[in-house]
């Protein structure tokens, strides 16, 4: 049998060793929806492992601890996101990928962080109204950094939520006497930490800022995001002064709980078909949940051959 396994970056550098790839959520996905193989492994959490089967329902999806989940998708009352959905049911309906399949299946549009601006100013563009969930704080971001007014659902990723500006501003402060200072932040932080960021975007997009970085060696470079991202950067860029930004004074830790259920030995068993197989969903929830992701590749995929030419 063969077996695909596939990580994000949030994992530990001993599961993302195990795996053929790591990366964000939209490469895992395009990766996903091309390889043919019996079994995929997926060591991240469990809404990317259901996009994995939507894409590869051919595939053996295992993810191999059913308790990663997300705060995104348990945050998120499916009943109460209908109503709001009929509230507003002459809006464009994007959902982040950070949702459930049934969440999918009430979506227009579905995005990640590397392709969210684009593809909602593509809708704007067509003179269409938006609402956007379930993340509040990416979608107060959108708003204010495009003049946006969206209505926005009301539920945080509680490791970015975590990133307070006050000790970052603090932080910052202090490493200004040691030379240039930069921040980079995932788009779940909160709007005061995204404001003050010099970047903004997905894990991937942060790591090639990171990668091709020609600045000042001496810069203090400090990543809003969950720190399993620095391992992938500090690998890239040893030579460089790469720092998690604090979530409080001193404190320099946020780890995903979720992704960090994927341990070696869930990943091995895993490998041999053991573990939580995402064998639950039905033919009509994938075939309306599937739509708004295959637009989404689409669209994504048409960018990258335009920036490739
Ligand atoms: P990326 O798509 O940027 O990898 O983000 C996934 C995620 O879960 C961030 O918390
Ligand atoms: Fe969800 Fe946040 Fe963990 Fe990403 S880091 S999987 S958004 S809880």
């Amino acid at each position: 049998m063969n077996t695909l396994t596939l990580a994000h970056y949030y994992t530990t550098p001993d599961v993302q060793a195990m795996a053929d790839y790591v990366g964000d959520s939209l490469e895992l996905a395009l990766i996903a929806q091309r390889e043919q193989t019996d079994r995929i492994v997926f060591a991240g959490v469990q809404f990317m492992a259901e996009t994995t089967k939507m894409l590869n329902p051919a595939a053996q999806v295992i993810l191999p601890d059913e308790r990663a989940t997300c705060s995104l998708v348990t945050q998120t009352d499916i009943e109460a996101l209908k109503q709001w959905r009929e509230k507003y049911h002459d809006h464009v309906h994007v959902s982040y990928i950070n949702s459930s399949a049934v969440h999918k299946t009430l979506s227009d549009w579905i995005v990640t962080s590397r392709n969210v601006d684009d593809i909602i100013a593509s809708i704007y563009a067509e003179g269409k109204q938006v609402i956007f969930s379930p993340d509040r704080n990416m979608g107060a971001y959108l708003n204010y950094q495009y003049g946006y007014n969206m209505p926005v659902w009301d539920a945080v990723c509680e490791v970015h939520d975590k990133f307070k500006d006050e000790q970052i501003q603090y932080m910052i402060e202090h490493a200004k006497a040691d030379g240039d200072v930069y921040l980079l932040a995932h788009p779940e932080s909160p709007l005061p930490v995204l404001k003050r960021a010099d970047v903004v975007g997905s894990t991937k997009q942060m790591l090639d800022w990171v990668n091709k970085f020609n600045g000042d060696i001496r810069s203090t470079i400090y990543i809003a995001t969950e720190e399993g991202l620095l391992h992938n950067m500090r690998t890239l860029r040893p030579e460089l002064n790469l720092q998690q930004a604090p979530i409080y004074s001193g404190c320099q830790c946020n780890a995903c709980p979720y992704m960090k259920r994927n341990t070696v030995d869930l990943v091995k068993r895993a490998k041999q078909g053991e573990g939580f197989e995402i064998d639950y969903l039905d033919d009509d929830i994938i075939e309306k949940a599937k739509a708004p992701i295959e637009r989404m590749l689409e669209f994504s995929k048409q960018q990258m051959e335009k920036t490739a030419a």
